[in-house]
């Protein structure tokens, strides 16, 4: 295995399902009509994903992109690439970007670039986590944010270290 271990637990399983209850509530209160496609990012979303849907109280599609930015460096080599991309339409839609965490913003640049191309009718970003970094570099501010990170390099919920770690229940930093 990947030889790294957790050093301490972040935020906890009930703080994060209380926080997600939240978050879905404001969404449902954003989007009163429209059609609402629900896009995750894949991996790292998935459980988030997951888990914020359900809290919605609206009608929603679910659909995934994949866009490959560190592969199993900790450092973000600026390339992103769309590997998997949604054949839904997304003319005339909410779209909603689910993602894990921001860091560097590089990911979710080149993303809002490529599906506002599309013309959805409104497009806007829903993250787990913000380290803040990219916060002067980000095309637009993330509409909805569950907790600040720390600047530390976190696993768990979806989020992986060389693909490990995704399934805790929890967010944890690595241990150096
Ligand atoms: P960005 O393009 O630099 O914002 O990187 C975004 C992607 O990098 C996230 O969707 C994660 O997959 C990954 N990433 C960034 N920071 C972390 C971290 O602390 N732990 C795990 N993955 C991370
Ligand atoms: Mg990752």
């Amino acid at each position: 295995m990947g030889g790294r271990r957790i050093a301490r637990i972040v935020f906890q399983p009930e703080e994060i399902a209380r926080r997600v209850g939240e978050l879905g509530a404001e969404i449902g209160r954003t989007y009163p009509d429209g059609e609402l496609l629900v896009l995750g990012l894949l991996k790292g979303s998935f459980v988030f994903l997951g888990d914020l849907v359900r809290r919605i109280p609206r009608p929603l599609q679910v659909d995934f992109l994949v866009a490959t930015s560190y592969g199993d460096a900790k450092v973000s080599s600026g390339q992103v690439r769309l590997v998997y991309d949604p054949e839904t339409r997304l003319e005339g839609k909410h779209i909603l970007l689910v993602e894990d965490i921001i860091d560097s913003g590089r990911t979710l640049n080149r993303l809002l670039e490529l599906l506002g191309a599309r013309h959805p009718k409104s497009l806007e970003i829903c993250a787990l986590l913000d380290k803040h970094l990219a916060d002067g570099v980000l095309r637009q501010r993330p509409k909805f944010i569950g907790f600040d990170a720390p600047l530390e390099f976190l696993v768990g919920y979806g989020l992986d270290h060389a693909e490990d770690f995704r399934h805790l229940p929890f967010v944890a930093s690595l241990a150096e």
